[in-house]
């Protein structure tokens, strides 16, 4: 009996959001450049589609690039960029075999072009899939989400197009990169940092957190399993009794 067979498949998660992290750890214990870590990355993002998809959980997001990533070293991004064309492409064709749409959040004008490219021929690919969707948050980090929203929201005001006694939770929802998607019921974050990193804050506000200390590219489908399984455990009140 494996950690897969313990998994309520009646009390799935309909959304996992995942923080990647510990790539450049990983690769500087095995005395690689850090960028290592990044390719080696790539097999895990693998195997929590698969695991995702298996047990039929819809929604999956990974955190890929921050905001804040932008402040690395060149050749650093660079080189993550040019992985992130390569994987797309070489990813596409499994997505489409298990039905999975690809969609992202962030600032993905600011991406260079020819990752602009691969990712919007990707989207368009696998549009009209839909056992699960694979977003990649890229540029993205949550202050700048909120803050696009309040400047939106504020130019429809200004048009009379939003009534301001109007605004609720819902409203704002729709004015959110992740409109559509339900919010994370639970979140990962791998390479034993505790913290959220600027990722997701308004949608996060009664997701299961779980963190562990496996490295990104340790990441498997065990690892996946383990968290669904913590957060089956759990009891969420959501401020009820
Ligand atoms: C996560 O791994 C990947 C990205 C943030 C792009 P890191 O590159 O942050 O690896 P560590 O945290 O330095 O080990
Ligand atoms: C968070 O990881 C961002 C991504 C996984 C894309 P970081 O490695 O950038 O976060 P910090 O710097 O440790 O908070
Ligand atoms: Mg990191």
């Amino acid at each position: 009996m494996d950690f897969k067979d313990n998994i309520n498949k009646n009390k799935l998660p309909k959304h996992i959001a995942i923080i990647m992290d510990g790539n450049g750890r990983w690769a500087r214990q095995r005395g690689k450049e850090r960028i290592f870590g990044h390719e080696n990355g790539i097999q895990a993002v693998r195997e929590t589609i698969e695991a995702a998809g298996e047990l039929g959980i819809p929604n999956l997001t990974f955190y890929a690039f921050s905001t804040e990533n932008w402040c690395r070293p060149k050749k650093e991004i660079d080189t993550l960029m040019s992985l992130l064309v390569s994987a797309i492409r070489s990813e596409t064709p499994e997505l489409l075999e298990k039905g999975a749409k690809l969609k992202a959040i962030g600032d993905i004008e600011s991406l260079p072009p020819d990752t602009i490219a691969e990712l919007r021929e990707a989207m368009e690919i696998t549009k009209n899939n839909t056992q699960l969707n694979v977003i990649v948050a890229l540029s993205y980090s949550s202050q700048w989400e909120i803050i696009k929203a309040v400047k939106d929201i504020a130019k429809q005001v200004k048009d009379n197009k939003i009534d301001p006694d109007k605004i609720d939770k819902s409203l704002f929802n729709s004015f959110l990169q992740t409109s559509g998607t339900p919010d994370p019921d639970l979140l990962i974050r791998t390479s034993g940092e505790l913290r959220i990193s600027n990722f997701l804050l308004w949608q996060i506000a009664y997701s299961e957190l779980y963190f562990t200390p496996v490295l990104w590219p340790d990441f498997r489908k065990k690892h996946f399993y383990q968290a669904v399984l913590d957060y089956q455990r759990r009891d969420r009140r959501f401020g009820k009794t």
